[in-house]
């Protein structure tokens, strides 16, 4: 069994975070949203793991992930040159897929459940796809699923305007040998993509075995600003320890589940967990509130925040109202003077969002 991960992509709801940078390497709990997926995998005993990568982001997240080590696995990376759809990313992979049964898992997932309980029957009854659903409320944002009382799927419609029923795809696949005729079968779509859905209807309707489990447990689809807070709550929540490897001067309390990373130093700030502060952070007359996660190399100076994300090196300095519900980029620098500021004065990218709440 070996695993296809898709990490291609332009990440244009993410922007601007994925101007300079791939969606799946933003970070949910200091962690890139593409590793959750690579540890669910290998957690499920699947370590020979190709990686679909674009033109664009590639080289970083070849960079950054390696070549598996880290993870326990065996990372192949794969040039898909277009955004030409998922099932094109498919044929790419082929060379590296041969005839072996796969997983496909869409990078920017985030699961809680533990994959094996799915690849079990999948090998067992020998079907010929299984794929993952979930009921949703919006069902027209996804490829939608109908399915009979034993969970064998009769349809699937790609982001339908009448949804046929709430069962969405969540962007894990299952899959045997035989998706690669049914992807030969196949057309573009509208949009000019090879539709993964279309290929798996395509098996549908040559009476192949199509099977669907319910997905339980937190399913995080970190496409946009709210996506990517509501994952690092429920990550932070959920999986976030205890460990402090800073330097905490006396003035300075932790309070709850905090993590704190080596060469981190805190002057006269409070941390309320849960809460994880990367390595080489300097926190300095600050309040940090609950599900806020600050990465490495960040400087905080007379900050009150939470529920916030903070990305690698972003500068906070001097801010005399809270800050909430917020991702603040990369090297990202938001300062005032001393005193309550009389005006403000901006220097802000393209596509960047401030609200004054
Ligand atoms: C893709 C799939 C869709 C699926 C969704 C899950 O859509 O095409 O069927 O429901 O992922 O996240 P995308 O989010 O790439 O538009």
């Amino acid at each position: 069994m070996k695993a296809l991960i898709l990490s291609g992509g332009r990440g244009t709801r993410l922007r601007p975070l994925t101007y300079t940078g791939a969606k799946q390497l933003v970070p949910v709990a200091n962690k890139p949203i593409l590793w959750y997926g690579i540890e669910r995998l290998v957690a499920a005993g699947i370590t020979d793991i190709g990686i679909i990568i674009s033109p664009e982001t590639g080289e970083e997240i070849r960079q950054k992930t390696g070549d598996g080590d880290q993870f326990g696995a065996k990372i192949t990376y794969i040039l898909q040159d277009e955004p030409a759809g998922l099932a094109h990313a498919v044929k790419v992979a082929r060379p590296f897929l041969q005839d072996d049964p796969f997983v496909m898992y869409l990078g920017d997932n985030v699961i809680q459940a533990d994959l094996s309980q799915f690849l079990e029957p999948f090998k067992e009854k020998h079907f010929d796809s299984c794929i993952l659903l979930r009921r949703v409320e919006n069902p027209s944002a996804f490829g939608v699923a109908t399915v009979d009382e034993s969970g064998r799927v009769l349809q699937l419609v790609e982001k339908p305007k009448n949804p046929p029923s709430n069962l969405a795809l969540v962007g894990i696949y299952f899959f045997g040998p035989i998706i690669h005729e049914a992807i030969a079968a196949i057309k573009p779509s509208a949009r000019g993509e090879l539709e993964i859905t279309d290929a798996i209807q395509q098996l549908i309707d040559t009476d192949k075995l199509v099977d669907s489990r319910l997905l339980e447990g937190w399913w995080l689809d970190t496409g946009k600003k709210d996506d990517l807070l509501e994952a690092n709550r429920v990550i932070l929540d959920t999986t976030l320890g205890k460990e402090n490897l800073g330097i905490l001067d006396g003035s300075s309390q932790v309070i709850g589940r905090v993590e704190i990373g080596a060469g981190s130093t805190l002057k006269n700030s409070t941390i309320r967990g849960p809460v994880v502060i990367g390595e080489n952070c300097q926190l300095e007359n600050c309040y940090i509130g609950p599900y806020t996660s600050i990465a490495d190399g960040a400087r905080l100076v007379d900050v009150d925040l939470d529920h916030s994300v903070i990305l690698r090196g972003a500068v906070i300095d001097g801010i005399h109202q809270r800050i909430v519900d917020s991702v603040v980029g990369q090297r990202a620098k938001l300062t005032a003077t001393p005193q309550r500021p009389k005006a403000l004065r901006f220097m802000i990218g393209d596509d960047s969002q401030i609200e004054l709440a």
